[in-house]
């Protein structure tokens, strides 16, 4: 997921107190960025846990749930943490697509391994941008700094659930390098 350009969030007319009003804004348009990847990871996770088949089908789809569960609940603490600096959260999906650097899942009906495959490059891309997100508010709100690396800490956790059906016994990962989703899904067929 690149970084995009893009409008930043209105300065809001009051936010908590110790903030700068300017600071905010600044806060928001990084949690709002983050508020549209986490439900758009919460969207695929479910597309995911329908669409896949195969003998394995039922592992994959049961462990999903509680990943779609843990993420939503990011969901709602990251927008009400921007309506609570006194921004207003932009929670639609057309401001979502409209927003969004990255593009939509590419996998339907695929076995267990492609869509395992494909999800790690989801999660590593997600969790690189949130990473990204703890640095660019380390100086600005220690307070949106330490919800973000909770958050990372869960995120991780779910990529190491999906990376450990992709490791060899030698610790390397089938996907390896993999450029896009259609390829680390090719990778992991066998
Ligand atoms: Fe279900």
């Amino acid at each position: 997921m690149a970084p995009t350009a893009r409008k930043n969030a209105a300065t809001p007319h009051y936010t908590v107190p110790g903030l700068k009003p300017d600071t905010a804004a600044e806060v928001i348009t990084v949690l709002q960025d983050r508020l549209n990847a986490l439900n758009d990871l919460a969207l695929t996770l479910k597309h995911v846990h329908w669409n896949v088949v195969g003998p394995t089908f039922i592992a994959v789809h049961t462990m999903l749930d509680p990943q779609v569960d843990g993420v939503r609940e990011m969901v709602d603490t990251t927008a009400e943490r921007i309506a609570t600096l006194g921004g207003s959260p932009v929670g639609t999906p057309g401001a979502l697509v409209a927003q969004r650097s990255w593009d939509d899942y590419s996998i339907g009906r695929a076995d267990a391994n492609a869509h395992l495959a494909a999800l790690d490059l989801v999660y590593s891309g997600v969790i690189e941008d949130h990473r990204a997100a703890i640095e660019k508010t380390e100086e600005l709100d220690p307070v949106t700094e330490d919800l973000l690396v909770t958050q990372t800490g869960g995120l991780e956790q779910y990529h190491w659930f999906v990376r450990a059906h992709l490791e060899r016994p030698d610790g390397t990962l089938v996907t390896a390098n993999a450029p896009t989703e259609k390829a680390a899904a090719r990778k992991a067929k066998r």
